[in-house]
């Protein structure tokens, strides 16, 4: 019997419809449009006004997506993942309310939280239980609701991120389809530059903590750009030489979507001279952390062919990154 390797079969997106433009926040803070985009290539992002929405209402409705298109009966899923920085409470797995909510009432399923890597560990523990021969279909559901701990006042870190959800469906190939190869890693060093400091057990929230805003995400964004920089192209090549890919071979490069310039500087050391190769939707969505991988999936979708080599890669708060090399397994 041929190996049983992982691959993606569906891919399913939401967004909330409120578009806060850079014009917007110009009105919010002390930024401007011109310096955004030179910075960052952000030109908008989506938000999720509902009061009484979680991140669970954004990976429901990037499900729901997902199983309408493929005609999937969700009694089907064996499993769900659910990447989350933003889960709806602490306690009380938001994976397990969303397989409910979708019907998936034979999967059983968990979260995983790793920043903005989320999403791509999350593929990669998916990939695992179906390689196993034991799961069939395990759904991974990525997704952010950023804007509840973004504070509206700091420009240093309310211009970056909006909201989103993302959903991939991953079964058995026998052709050599799906994962190939991934180079994972994490260094602990990065939670002094990337943080939420309160709400947690080291900081349990009080008045003060709320009055100081450290429920909020705090960035030192130069230490985190060069880090990010520097991991993720590494990563890239790595992933590019285990494999003997050339940039020939690369047919397109899905990597998180946090700054254009850290994307650029990736596909630079990739050699990947073909721009169109770099997808990129970060001026539509900022940095949505969870979703930024399913999402310009969902975009591209229609690009991709059966058997084209692509390479996720990703760069988040820890520090954890890495990358994945796999091989896509439909026309659409
Ligand atoms: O997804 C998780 C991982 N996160 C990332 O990968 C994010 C990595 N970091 C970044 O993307 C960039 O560091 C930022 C986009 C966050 C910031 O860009 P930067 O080029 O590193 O800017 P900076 O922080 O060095 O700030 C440069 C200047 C400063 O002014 P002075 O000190 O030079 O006078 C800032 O005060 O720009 C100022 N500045 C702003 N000006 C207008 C900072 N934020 C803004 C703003 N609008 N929103």
């Amino acid at each position: 019997m041929s190996k049983i390797t992982a691959a993606i079969t569906a891919v399913g997106a939401y967004v909330p419809d409120y578009v806060l433009t850079n014009q917007i926040l110009e009105t919010m803070v002390d930024t401007n449009d011109e310096w955004i985009t030179t910075r960052t290539g952000i030109k908008e992002r989506r938000i999720l006004k509902d009061k009484d929405k979680g991140t669970s209402y954004l990976g429901i409705k990037a499900a729901e997506d997902l199983i309408a298109k493929k005609g999937l009966d969700p009694k089907e899923i064996d499993m769900l993942i659910f990447a989350t920085a933003t889960p709806d409470l602490p306690v009380a797995a938001t994976a397990a309310y969303t397989a409910s909510k979708i019907g998936a009432v034979n999967a059983f399923s968990y979260d995983l939280q790793a920043a903005c890597s989320s999403f791509l560990y999350a593929m990669s523990t998916a990939a695992r239980y179906i390689e196993s021969g034991r799961y069939k279909k395990v759904l991974v559901v990525g997704a952010d609701k950023m804007s509840s701990i973004i504070d509206y006042t700091d420009r240093a870190t309310c211009i970056i991120f909006g909201d989103g959800g993302g959903a991939v469906l991953f079964e058995p190939n026998e052709e050599g389809l799906g994962v190939q190869d991934e180079y994972l890693r994490t260094d602990g060093i990065g939670r002094d530059f990337l943080r939420i400091e309160a709400g947690g057990s080291l900081l349990p929230p009080t008045e003060e903590t709320v009055a100081n805003r450290q429920h909020f995400v705090h960035q030192d964004g130069k230490t985190v750009f060069k880090y990010a920089v520097s991991n993720m192209a590494d990563a890239s090549v790595k992933i590019m030489e285990r494999n003997n890919l050339t940039n020939e071979d690369v047919n397109w490069l899905i990597a998180h979507q946090a700054n254009k310039r850290i994307i650029d500087a990736t596909a630079k050391r990739m050699n990947l001279t073909d721009e169109s190769k770099v997808l990129m939707n970060i001026h539509r969505y900022g940095n949505t952390t969870s979703a930024t991988l399913p999402l310009l999936l969902s975009d591209y979708e229609k690009k991709f062919k059966k058997g084209d080599n692509i390479v996720f890669a990703s760069f988040g708060g820890g520090f954890t990154w890495g990358s994945m090399y796999v091989k896509w397994a439909y026309n659409s």
